[in-house]
């Protein structure tokens, strides 16, 4: 109903302006004031997560972007080789699995059957397995061997919006405590980013109060029929899942690509005024904010429309993209919980603009309990 719905138009759209409280829930009484982070319904015990020499992250559908996003982080706090695959695709192709394995399986709901199908694999292999997820007693936290929740509260919307940036909090914490529990990072450095993931949703709300922006933009382009989304390192997975919410709630064609690969074929498929979008990363580390831009210059040089999410005050991409979405600064690695936002939004407009049913698409569960 519409109370239920409490003024919006859909209830996707009041779950993504929802985020920054199903992610200051999510963090609540994680951290200590000591500096110690605790996990809830951790039933691994420290030495067994010490030996782990290998993390393989599963999910399906946005589930598993939130764990590419997961596979940066964790690989560079913790050091631990981290692989990430659709759970569809691991359970049948005889993986390499053994007792030092750590599985984390995401999924919103808890009931996807494909990433239970994979679990149970995982386990029988001798795999410890964690879940994150949002449903509480589900069947994949009941098959797994702990549990992070993400408090997102339920989410209606087929399309994941709340749950997604959630589960981008949660793998944080799990690469923390990871890194924690192995003494790798301790006190001020888990406090550092501790602060940041903490600022985020104030910093999510000020994202939120430009919606306006987006509205505007997304305004006469409901017609066009090609979308294309770019990014590199946890800017990739964003360009995915913005693509991914346009396929699923406008049924438009929409791609996402590695900004690096752009120049190995998919550059072909530009036309002039086509859409692409490229996330950018934060200005100033390691190369990777300049390379976007020399993408977001090449995709113009073909007559692209380039519409930029990137850093404020970002003078480079201004100088380059028709349209700059500002972000508030960010660390890279966090980034994608601010740089996702728009991209819903995006794709929440141009499927209401279309007259389309964005809580129910068509084709679509919420869940998938048949593999
Ligand atoms: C379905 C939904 C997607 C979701 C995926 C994984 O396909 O339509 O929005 O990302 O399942 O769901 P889960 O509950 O496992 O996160």
């Amino acid at each position: 109903t519409a109370a239920e719905k409490d003024g919006y138009d859909w209830f996707m759209r009041k779950e993504i302006f929802e985020q920054p409280k199903a992610i200051s829930d999510t963090l609540l009484g994680r951290y200590s004031p000591q500096g110690e982070l605790t996990l809830d319904e951790i039933h691994i015990s420290p030495e067994t997560l010490r030996r782990v020499n290998k993390i393989i992250i599963l999910g399906c559908g946005t589930a598993h972007y939130a764990g590419m996003v997961a596979k940066y982080a964790i690989e560079h706090w913790v050091r631990i080789p981290c692989e990430v695959e659709l759970a569809s695709e691991f359970r049948y192709r005889d993986p390499i699995v053994d007792s030092q394995t750590l599985c984390v399986a995401i999924s919103q709901s808890g009931e996807t059957a494909d990433t239970l199908q994979a679990i149970r694999h995982a386990r029988e292999q001798g795999a410890k397995v964690i879940a994150i997820c949002n449903t509480n007693g589900s069947t994949i936290p009941r098959e797994s061997d702990a549990v992070i929740y993400t408090y997102a509260g339920p989410e209606i919307g087929v399309a994941s919006t709340k749950g997604f940036t959630t589960q981008l909090i949660a793998c944080y914490l799990l690469g923390l405590y990871l890194a924690q529990v192995r003494g790798m990072k301790f006190g001020d450095e888990i406090r550092t980013i501790m602060d940041e993931l903490e600022a985020m949703p104030a910093k999510m709300q000020s994202v939120l109060d430009h919606a306006d922006q987006i509205y505007t933009l997304a305004k006469g382009m409901e017609d066009e029929e090609d979308f294309i989304f770019i990014g590199r390192h946890v800017g990739y997975p964003i360009a995915l899942e913005g693509a991914l919410k346009l396929k699923e709630i406008a049924y438009l064609h929409a791609e996402g690509f590695a900004a690096g690969e752009l120049k190995h074929g998919p550059i072909a498929i530009i036309n002039p005024g086509m859409p692409v979008f490229a996330v950018v990363p934060p200005q100033g580390r390691d190369q990777l904010h300049d390379k976007v831009v020399s993408n977001i210059q090449e995709v113009r040089a073909r007559g692209a429309r380039t519409i930029a999410v990137a850093e404020q005050d970002d003078n480079e991409v201004d100088q380059f993209a028709e349209v700059v979405i500002s972000l508030p600064k960010v660390s890279t690695l966090l980034q994608p919980v601010l740089a996702v936002v728009p991209l819903q939004l995006f794709a929440c407009e141009i499927a209401t603009l279309l007259g389309n049913d964005v809580d129910q698409p068509r084709n679509l569960a919420k869940s998938v309990t048949v593999e």
